[in-house]
């Protein structure tokens, strides 16, 4: 495995892709637009926002725009607070008039004969029958509902439909598992599961109704009085409960197409996206309305320079951030085409994520390093026999690109004609915060670039000093922005800890970065203990959590290492309970434990015995030694005469290099 190295990293800097003149000439935001608008939306948020807040439909227009505070003893964050809306109303009331009949929503199936495309009118018409058809359920305004979908339709439909009716939403990607999915739907008390038979991803099944049954066995959810199911592979096999399960055809028939869409305060809860962090369970990030609507479909807009008619094809699930933001929110409330695949990259093949270019005439196409990286290892194989000439402008989200994937992606799939705009968010930031724009923006292949308009970034040292000029840092945000992250659900005292206690006064986001000469950002990744596994993340201490609660496990630390699809891996060392065998098998067995005790995204790459962990006098695991063993960086290892134990580390390299 090799990681991206620091040489690597710096000659990437050399790197640089001009705008083309010609995509600047049609851009929505060239050079000079992008300085006046950032200083602009700087130096004057009220102003600028008051401006830009219009761009989306109010029932009730806001007077006052921003009102935050990131005072660790009472953060407040609230914009357009006296405005009123509904988010579905915005996704699709008011494009019928304009573009009814024109295509929201293409759908491509697992397998490549399987297609739909949706327009705005029927979206619309469905969206405002499973709203009745949850109303007829019980569900009311503030009402939580989650949402355990496959990549179909109908969780879009289920999502809008919730904020149709001042429901909130909260997505739990399908491949999380029963006990995750259960852990979820305790925090937030949701009283509706929806859910479908199957999923199907490349061409496999995925047991989603079994896995909602066997998380409502959990003794301590009471909350749970309906599962609506979707009829995907109808897959007789799928067990029934008659009391609490109901049929999303049997509420589609006999629901009403009308479903006036509630008035929303700008500041109500839109979703709760589970996220994890460094410690504890994973947190609901809370979403409010106004704020984000407005935030996900200008970024939208400019990041993706998108123009009416052109097919956007974000390739995120709904289960994520990106897909509610990228592939839901904003482009629905811009009007835009939205193209959601059910599948994999690399099913059938490894052609097939440009087959469908060229199929749909995909102009826009935003992905992951990592599904970027595996295309790659098929060297031109992915582009074989296709044209991909619709292609206008590629993206990238979740994780540092390393310049060799970006330079693949501009090449091979791209041919040098599209530039790629490398995005860095987070679930907590909604949407996009430092990106290039298109037609402003001189690329370096593996620089997220600049700040988003009303994005106030900064780097600090460990002590929280501002630190001006080329340097290397923390990454915060100093003034808020619309789509940032509220609250965490049911503990707004945790959400203050986590993001404003660190770096007083300051949104600290756990990424480390670089600003270079240019005031370019390089992400560097994240300076906690939360992992990113093929953009995923994932915190050690969930993984941690689930190893020792096997009943061989005495004790676990998961640290990452460099991989060269995920960009990074899960390398976990446990130490066994006397009288346990270190045995193949047993390896294999607590694979499997953390697949079924998390999902298999969490699944580790790398298990080793370690008789003992590196630790200091008062116990604390130096994590740090162990991440340098896994990348097999023995000579930096830096002092570890601290170490209770000194010996366990010669132990640990032995180890290592007799799996290696
Ligand atoms: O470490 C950063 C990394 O992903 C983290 C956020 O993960 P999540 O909340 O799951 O959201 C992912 C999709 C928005 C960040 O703290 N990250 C995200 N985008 C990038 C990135 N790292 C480097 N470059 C990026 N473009």
């Amino acid at each position: 495995m090799s990681a991206v190295s620091s040489e690597q990293a710096f000659k990437s800097e050399e790197q640089v892709v001009p705008v083309k003149p010609e995509f600047a000439k049609s851009a929505w935001i060239d050079e000079a637009k992008y300085k006046e608008m950032y200083q602009q939306s700087i130096i004057n948020p009220d102003g600028f926002w008051r401006e830009h807040g219009q761009r989306i439909d109010w029932m009730t227009p806001y007077t006052k725009v921003k009102n935050t505070s990131f005072d660790d003893h009472n953060v407040d964050i609230r914009w357009f607070e006296d405005g009123t809306l509904n988010a579905s109303s915005n996704c699709l009331d008011r494009h019928l008039e304009t573009r009814g009949n024109q295509t929201a929503i293409i759908w491509e199936g697992d397998e490549p004969d399987q297609d739909r495309t949706v327009t705005y009118k029927e979206l619309h018409r469905e969206v405002c029958k499973f709203a009745n058809a949850l109303k007829s359920q019980g569900v009311r305004k503030g009402d939580v509902v989650t949402i355990y979908m496959p990549m179909v339709v109908e969780s879009v439909v289920a999502m809008l439909a919730c904020a149709r009716i001042g429901a909130i939403h909260a997505v739990v990607f399908g491949g999380f598992s029963p006990e995750a999915l259960a852990g979820r739907i305790l925090d937030c008390d949701s009283k509706l599961i929806i859910t479908a038979d199957e999923g199907v991803r490349g061409g496999k099944t995925v047991p989603l109704k079994a896995n909602v049954d066997e998380a409502l066995t959990h003794p301590d959810i009471r909350s749970v009085e309906r599962v609506i199911v979707f009829e995907r592979t109808g897959n007789k096999a799928v067990a029934w409960h008659t009391h609490r399960d109901v049929r999303w055809d049997d509420l589609m028939k006999t629901a009403s197409e009308h479903c006036p869409a509630e008035e929303m305060n700008a500041e109500d809860p839109l979703f709760i996206l589970y996220t994890s962090g460094s410690t504890g369970k994973p947190k609901g990030v809370v979403h409010s309305t106004g704020g984000y609507l407005v935030y996900a479909s200008m970024t939208h807009e400019y990041v993706f320079d998108y123009k009416d008619n052109e097919v956007y094809w974000c390739t995120a699930d709904i289960g994520w951030i990106t897909g509610h933001s990228y592939l839901v929110y904003g482009p629905l409330a811009n009007g835009a085409i939205s193209l959601m695949c059910e599948g994999v990259p690399n099913y059938p093949d490894s052609t097939r994520v440009s087959q469908i270019v060229d199929k749909h005439q995909v102009n826009i196409l935003y992905t992951a390093p990592t599904a970027i990286r595996a295309l790659m290892a098929e060297g031109d194989a992915p582009v074989a026999g296709t044209d991909r000439s619709s292609l206008r402008l590629l993206g990238t989200v979740g994780e540092p690109i390393n310049p060799e994937a970006w330079n693949w992606y501009y090449q091979t799939i791209g041919e040098e004609r599209c530039p790629i705009v490398d995005t860095w968010w987070q679930t907590e930031t909604g949407g996009i915060m430092i990106t290039p724009l298109p037609g402003a923006t001189d690329l370096k292949p593996g620089s997220a670039t600049r700040p988003f308009f009303g994005v106030n970034t900064a780097l600090v040292d460990n002590s929280g000093n501002l630190i001006d000029g080329a340097a290397d840092g923390n990454l915060v945000i100093i003034d808020s922005w619309p789509a940032q992250s509220r609250t965490v659900y049911g503990d707004h005292h945790r959400f203050i800890q986590t993001y404003f206690k660190t770096f007083k006064g300051m949104y600290c986001t756990g990424d480390g970065a670089r600003r270079d000469e240019d005031g370019y950002y390089w992400i560097t990744g994240r300076v906690d203990d939360v992992l990113n596994v093929s953009g995923h993340r994932m915190g050690t201490a969930e993984i941690e959590s689930a190893m020792v609660a096997h009943k061989e496990v005495a004790e676990a630390a998961v640290v990452g290492f460099p991989h060269d699809v995920k960009g990074q891996g899960i390398y976990v060392y446990v130490t066994l309970n006397q009288g346990a065998e270190a045995s193949e098998e047993l390896r294999m067995e607590l694979k499997k434990w953390v697949r079924k005790t998390i999902g298999p995204i969490a699944s580790p790459d790398v298990i080793q015995w370690a008789p003992g962990l590196p630790k200091t006098r008062s116990g604390k695991i130096m994590r740090r030694i162990l991440r340098k063993i896994a990348a097999a960086e023995y000579d930096g290892l830096g002092d570890t005469s601290t170490l209770a134990d000194p010996s366990v580390v010669d132990d640990l390299i032995e180890e290592h290099k007799g799996i290696s």
